[in-house]
C-alpha cells in the first residue's frame, strides 16, 4: 500500500489549497480543474462535463465484478470566513463552511490508494466529484444524473461521508433508513395597503398581517403533525416597511420546512397553504406564496448502513461507532439514493470546545479526523465489493 503519511499530507494540502479559494455551487471551474489534475497525476481515468463541472474519476480493478460508487461535493457557500486559520479563505463573501472541501480531499486520497492497489480489486470504483450540492432546491446531483454520469458504469452501490461538528473527531455515525430530512423552502408575499402610522383604520397592515402569519405556522407542528414523526418550520427573514410613520404595505418572508417522511411533508405541506391563505385574508391582506419543493430525504439502505457500522467498528473499535439520531439537515445525496442502493455517514470532525456548527462563519474541522475519512473510504470500497460479489450482506 502507498505509504498513508504521504498521501494524508497531499490530502491536507489539497483540502486547504480548496479552503484558500473556495467556489460557489455551479461555478466550481478551478476546483473542477485541481481535482482532475489530480486525477491525472494518480494515473486514475476519468470523464468531466457532468453538471458542468462534475468529474467521474473511473478504477477498474483487474477483475471483473460489481462497482461501488463514492462521492463527494465539491462547492462552498456565500459566506465570509471568520476564522484565524493560516488557509482561510482569500475570497471574500465565499467560504467552505460545510467541510466540502475536506470531502473532496478526502476522495481523492481515498482513490490513489485504491488506484495503487486496483491489481488485487475485483470491480470498479468510481469517484463522483458533486457540483452545486449547496444550490437547493435545483442542486448537482439530478444534472448530474441527467448528464449521463452514470450511462457507460452503473453503480450498485453509492457511498457519501459528510464531515460532522458534533460528534468527536474520528467517530462514525450511521443510521438505517432516512438520515438527513426532505429540505423544502418558501417565501411568502403579504401584500396590504400602506398609509400614515398614524390612520391604521385607512390601512392593511402588511406587518401585523405577516405577524400573525409567523405566529400561525408554528402550531402546524404542534398541533397538525404527529410527534414521532419529525417536522421543522422555520421563518429565517422577514423583510418589509420603511419608517416609523409609515404603514408597510408589503413583507416578504422566507424559511424552509424540513421533515423526514414523505407523509408528513404533504401534511404539513398541505397546511402550510392553508394556513398562509386563512391567516392573510381574515387580516384583509392578500398572500402570495412560492413554494420549492428541495432535495428528499437521504434514505439510507439498511444493509449499507451496517456494512458501515460493521466496517468502522472493526477498522477503529466500537465505541467510534455512537448511536447517533438523524438530522433534518437538507442533503443533494438523497437524489442520488432514490435511484441506487446505498449509505451517507457522518465523520466526527468536532475540534471540541469553540466549534460552530456547518454553514457558520466560524467553522473549522479538526484535519486529524481526515485519514479516518480515508481509511474507512477505502475499505468501505473493499467491503461493499466483496459483498456484492459474495452476494450476502452481513
Ligand atoms: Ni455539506
Amino acid at each position: 500500500m502507498t505509504n498513508m503519511m504521504n498521501i494524508m499530507k497531499d490530502v491536507i494540502a489539497f483540502r486547504r489549497d480548496l479552503h484558500r479559494y473556495p467556489e460557489l455551487s455551479g461555478e466550481e471551474y478551478e476546483t473542477s480543474r485541481k481535482i482532475q489534475e489530480k486525477l491525472a497525476e494518480y494515473g486514475i481515468p476519468y470523464q468531466t462535463g457532468f453538471a458542468g463541472t462534475g468529474v467521474l474519476g473511473i478504477i477498474e480493478g483487474d477483475q471483473p465484478g460489481p462497482t461501488v460508487g463514492l462521492r463527494a461535493d465539491i462547492d462552498a457557500l456565500p459566506i465570509t470566513e471568520k476564522t484565524d486559520e493560516a488557509f482561510r479563505s482569500t475570497i471574500d463573501g465565499v467560504m467552505h463552511a460545510c467541510g466540502h472541501d475536506a470531502h473532496t480531499a478526502m476522495l481523492l486520497g481515498t482513490g490513489r490508494l485504491l488506484m495503487a492497489e486496483r491489481h488485487n480489486i475485483a470491480g470498479k470504483v468510481l469517484l463522483i466529484f458533486q457540483p452545486a450540492e449547496e444550490d437547493s432546491p435545483t442542486g448537482g446531483a439530478a444534472q448530474m444524473l441527467e448528464d449521463g454520469v452514470f450511462a457507460e458504469h452503473q453503480p450498485d452501490v453509492l457511498v457519501a461521508q459528510h464531515v460532522w461538528p458534533s460528534l468527536p473527531a474520528g467517530q462514525i455515525g450511521v443510521v438505517p433508513g432516512p438520515i438527513m430530512g426532505n429540505s423544502d423552502r418558501f417565501q411568502i408575499t403579504v401584500r396590504g395597503s400602506g398609509g400614515h402610522a398614524s390612520m391604521p383604520h385607512d390601512t392593511v397592515d402588511a406587518l401585523a398581517a405577516a405577524n400573525q402569519i409567523f405566529t400561525a405556522l408554528q402550531t402546524i407542528v404542534s398541533r397538525n403533525a404527529n410527534p414521532f414523526d419529525p417536522a421543522v418550520i422555520t421563518v429565517g427573514k422577514m423583510e418589509g416597511g420603511y419608517r416609523y410613520n409609515v404603514i408597510a404595505d408589503e413583507v416578504v418572508m422566507e424559511g424552509t420546512i424540513r421533515t423526514q417522511s414523505d407523509a408528513m411533508k404533504h401534511i404539513i405541506k398541505h397546511r402550510f397553504h392553508e394556513v398562509v391563505q386563512g391567516v392573510a385574508s381574515s387580516m384583509q391582506a392578500e398572500a402570495n406564496i412560492i413554494y420549492y419543493d428541495g432535495y428528499p430525504a437521504t434514505v439510507n439502505t439498511e444493509r449499507w448502513a451496517r456494512r458501515v457500522k460493521q466496517t468502522a467498528a472493526r477498522e477503529f473499535g466500537a465505541q467510534q461507532v455512537p448511536e447517533v439520531s438523524p438530522s433534518l439537515g437538507g442533503e443533494d445525496f438523497g437524489r442520488f439514493l432514490e435511484r441506487y442502493p446505498g449509505v451517507y455517514y457522518w465523520l466526527g470532525t468536532s475540534i471540541g470546545e469553540g466549534q460552530k456548527p456547518l454553514h457558520d462563519p466560524g467553522f473549522m474541522l479538526d484535519e486529524a479526523a481526515l485519514e479516518k475519512g480515508v481509511t474507512l473510504m477505502r475499505q468501505l470500497a473493499l467491503d461493499i465489493l466483496k459483498d456484492l460479489k459474495d452476494g450476502h450482506y452481513d
